[in-house]
């Protein structure tokens, strides 16, 4: 078991690759908290891992608020006293748009704020404790969408995934002394529920026949090279990003 007696925090565990990466620590024995806006979704998944002998909390909480991220990272803390694993994965967007000039400023903002800043808002409420433990793990989801040009998304997701590994090279460079890595993994297209609600059948078969590997990815797939990244395997490696696309974009 790779992360007994560790504890995870995983923004936006509700589904998607979210739940796969609480899944995937629940099996190597972390304790996991599941924090979502989406209730009902938190309360499924953290059922599940209970279910299977897990140590789990939920945590109802909006991450592009600052209040609900520091109310959730304290009741983790009240808890189990620390938080060592912190996967900044709560991201999207609703639609794709690839006239950026029809994106209205509120979108705009609101996508930077759920995509970007939300990284930010839980490392500045976790890196105290990390820095004075001297060992953490901060994981950020990017995207394919901000790796290269490669797939038409939209230019707000673009820029806030790319801004997320900007972000996380700095934070890497901020925390390495303190024995905290930060890293980002760059999914390219994963078969969540999002990405089943965005496209047409025909959409999808015309994205897949552009990926070499010749299917999208599986949300396990995206949650172990989070997990590897998370592992002492990886203790080397910081302000790194992992692309994991199927073969889409080699850089
Ligand atoms: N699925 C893909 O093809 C793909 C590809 C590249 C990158 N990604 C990235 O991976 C991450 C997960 O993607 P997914 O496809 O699993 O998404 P998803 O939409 O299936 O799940 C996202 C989860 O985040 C939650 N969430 C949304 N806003 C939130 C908020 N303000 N606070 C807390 N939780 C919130 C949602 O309720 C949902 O449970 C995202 O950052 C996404 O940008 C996904």
């Amino acid at each position: 078991m790779r992360f007994t007696g560790k504890v995870v925090l995983v923004t936006g565990a509700a589904r998607g690759i979210g739940a796969a990466v609480a899944r995937a620590f629940a099996a190597e024995d972390a304790r996991v908290a599941v924090c979502d806006v989406d209730e009902a979704g938190t309360r499924a998944v953290v059922g599940e891992l209970e279910a299977h002998g897990a140590q789990a909390l939920g945590l109802r909480a909006d991450v592009t608020r600052s209040a609900d991220v520091r109310a959730a990272t304290e009741n983790v803390e009240a808890r189990w006293g620390q938080i060592d694993i912190l996967v900044n994965n709560a991201g999207g967007f609703g639609r794709v748009r690839p006239a950026s000039e029809e994106i209205p400023d509120e979108e705009w903002d609101a996508i930077l704020r759920l995509n970007l800043t939300s990284a930010f808002l839980c490392s500045k409420a976790v890196l105290p404790g990390m820095k004075r433990r001297r060992w953490g793990r901060i994981i950020n989801l990017s995207s394919i969408g901000g790796r290269g040009g490669t797939v038409l998304l939209s230019s707000h997701y673009a820029a806030a995934k790319a801004g997320i590994l900007g972000f996380t090279r700095h934070l890497a460079l901020e925390a390495a002394r303190f024995g905290v890595t930060v890293n980002a993994v760059a999914p390219g297209t994963t078969a969540t529920e999002r990405f089943k609600a965005l496209r047409t059948p025909a959409e999808t078969e015309a994205l897949i026949e552009r990926v070499p590997a010749g299917r999208v990815a599986e949300p396990a797939e995206i949650a172990a090279c989070v997990l590897f990244l998370a592992s002492d395997a990886a203790a080397y490696m910081t302000g790194a990003t992992l692309d994991v696309n199927g073969g889409v974009l080699m850089v």
